[in-house]
């Protein structure tokens, strides 16, 4: 089945049973400097698996692009299924319906929508700790699930309960996240039914292709868990992983989520995909990093030396670096971004993708032209050094990439990836961490900032960032008052410490202008204006005069903020 023809069938099997569908937000966090990026399809529902009260109920479903950039990348063309970008399938329970529910109809959707083989089929479930309990309610309700489809599910042979490592699954780690046991969904991929193989110990195998997490407790600060007041399931499978299966094909990059990129590579190179294993890797390579890339860009970054920049900044850099593989050195990324537009899926959930091609296009050529003068200067000098290095000794090797960097701007990361494929006997991670003490020293930068982002955390609902939030509103109001009702938002991102805005205007504020707009904002605060919410549907909200920022960032109910005088 094609891509798009499993998002509908999801989306509609949910539906039929009452969910309702809630936007696929940016891959740039909004409101949460705790993230780097969107890692999963949680992300938007924290608060309401938390106990707020979601505008458009308690059955909800998504589908959401996410990232998993430093947890995947380095197996992005080693395995038959890793991608940095992908979209996660979600149906969401706030506090409303629990196990019974949600297992008969993730199996249902699978065998009788998707027509997957249920002989194929294994569940894991949480085998119990200190904190929770073995899952028993799972795996009976498996046994009867399995039975259904004419098969005998025994404990350790079709369902298997593991540990934390493998079944409890958590967004970060930080007091405060969700968490709970979960059960996930195993699709043998070999000969014959996989009987008797365990998908812990055979994980080439298996495909991973959901995950039912009970989702029924909270971090607390000395690391371990309470209980929430509702017991929430967060479901998500992975489109792409099941078109791997439901297309019947030996890697992810051969379905239709990336298979017009692969075919315009093979075009360009005159070389088949299959080739061998070098060309299939670095085809591999593009093809994931042009999309992640592509999204990246959509959703407004813009590659640079920081944060979301810096992702954008490695894949394009990677490209390059593949590209070289391929014998393809020159706008690798510029000719590849009408194929990504051809995906079936992209375009369905992306509309905006077509008519943004040129923009996009000028993003990946600056990017792409200003690395491939470094890196053709670099890659030389760097292959022959390491060609001819005669001792191997981690402390020389990161004291050469520092001064390759130095030099030559020869970025670390490419370094790393060129000794990974001379096949030197280097301990990478010491080469790297060497390598940063010399930076740090050379620099003294402080990297405190960007180190925060990658910890992971819960979205911040502390007053100081709910005072920012209110902020925004004010500013927007003060810039469209001073400035003129032209004034669009379009972006904005509040930490604790900061509030950033971002939006459209012709010219430079002027400092008259800018005085102007604070004093209006800090007028407007002291007037103390009481702030409530209401429910509306959108179109009364809309009536109202309400001023939203991203429109189809709301569901069809939107919260409607009130302030008036008293
Ligand atoms: N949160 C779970 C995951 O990302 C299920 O959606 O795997």
């Amino acid at each position: 089945m094609k891509s798009k023809q499993i998002l509908i069938k999801f989306l509609g099997y949910y539906k039929k049973r009452g969910h309702k569908l809630i936007p696929n937000v940016s891959l740039v966090p909004e409101n949460d400097s705790t993230l780097l990026y969107v890692n999963s399809g949680m992300f938007p529902l924290v608060p309401y698996l938390s106990g707020e009260t979601h505008p458009l109920g308690k059955r909800l479903m998504n589908v959401q692009r996410a990232l998993r950039f430093f947890e995947d990348i380095d197996n992005i063309g080693i395995t038959n299924r890793h991608t940095t970008a992908f979209h996660m399938l979600g149906n969401w329970s706030i506090g409303e319906y629990f196990k019974k529910e949600q297992l008969n109809w993730v199996y249902e959707f699978y065998i009788e929508i998707i027509g997957l083989d249920p002989s194929r089929m294994y569940a894991s479930v949480f085998a119990g700790d200190e904190y929770s309990p073995k899952d028993t309610e799972s795996i009976d309700l498996l046994k009867k699930i399995f039975s259904k489809y004419g098969i005998e599910a025994k404990e350790n042979e079709r369902i298997f309960p593991y540990g934390r490592e493998d079944n409890w699954w958590q967004r970060g780690d930080a007091p405060g996240e969700l968490g709970g046991p979960d059960s996930e969904v195993f699709y043998y991929l070999g000969e014959g039914t996989g009987i008797g193989l365990n998908p812990a110990e055979h994980q080439d195998e298996f495909l991973e292709i959901g995950n039912s997490v009970f989702m029924q407790y909270r971090r607390t600060n000395d690391g371990g868990w309470n209980e929430l007041p509702q017991k929430n399931v967060d479901f998500g499978g992975g489109l792409e992983r099941i078109a791997l299966i439901s297309q019947r094909k030996k890697d992810i990059f051969q379905t239709d989520n990336f298979w017009p990129i692969i075919q315009k590579l093979e075009k360009l190179t005159g070389v088949s995909y299959n080739k061998d294993g070098k060309t299939k890797k670095a085809m591999s390579i593009i093809a994931d990093h042009m999309r992640a890339s592509t999204l990246l860009v959509m959703d407004g970054v813009i590659p640079s030396n920081k944060d979301q920049g810096y992702l954008l900044r490695r894949l394009i850099r990677r490209m390059v670096r593949a590209g070289k593989t391929l014998q393809l050195n020159e706008n690798i990324s510029v000719n590849l971004v009408s194929s990504v537009i051809e995906i079936e899926v992209l375009n369905y959930l992306y509309p905006e993708l077509k008519n943004n091609i040129s923009q996009i296009q000028q993003v990946f050529s600056d990017e792409e032209d200003k690395f491939r003068t470094t890196f053709e200067k670099g890659s030389n000098v760097v292959h022959k050094y390491l060609t001819n290095l005669q001792t191997v000794n981690e402390n020389q090797v990161a004291e050469s990439a520092f001064s390759f960097y130095e030099s030559l701007g020869y970025p670390l990361e490419i370094f790393l990836e060129d000794i990974k494929d001379t096949n030197l006997n280097l301990d990478v991670i010491k080469v790297e961490s060497i390598y940063n003490v010399l930076f740090k020293q050379h620099r003294d930068l402080s990297r405190k900032g960007a180190e925060q982002k990658f910890k992971g955390g819960l979205a911040d609902h502390s007053d100081q960032v709910i005072k920012y939030h209110t902020a925004t509103h004010l500013l927007d109001m003060a810039l469209r008052n001073i400035l003129g009702n032209h004034v669009t938002q379009q972006g904005s991102n509040i930490s604790k410490d900061r509030l950033r805005f971002d939006f459209s205007h012709q010219n430079k504020l002027t400092s008259d202008e800018i005085t102007k707009i604070e004093s209006l904002v800090n007028e407007t605060i002291k007037t103390d204006l009481p702030v409530n919410f209401i429910l509306l549907p959108m179109d009364e909200a809309e009536k109202s005069g309400a001023l939203h920022f991203f429109k189809e960032k709301y569901g069809d109910i939107v919260k409607f903020i009130i302030s008036e005088k008293v």
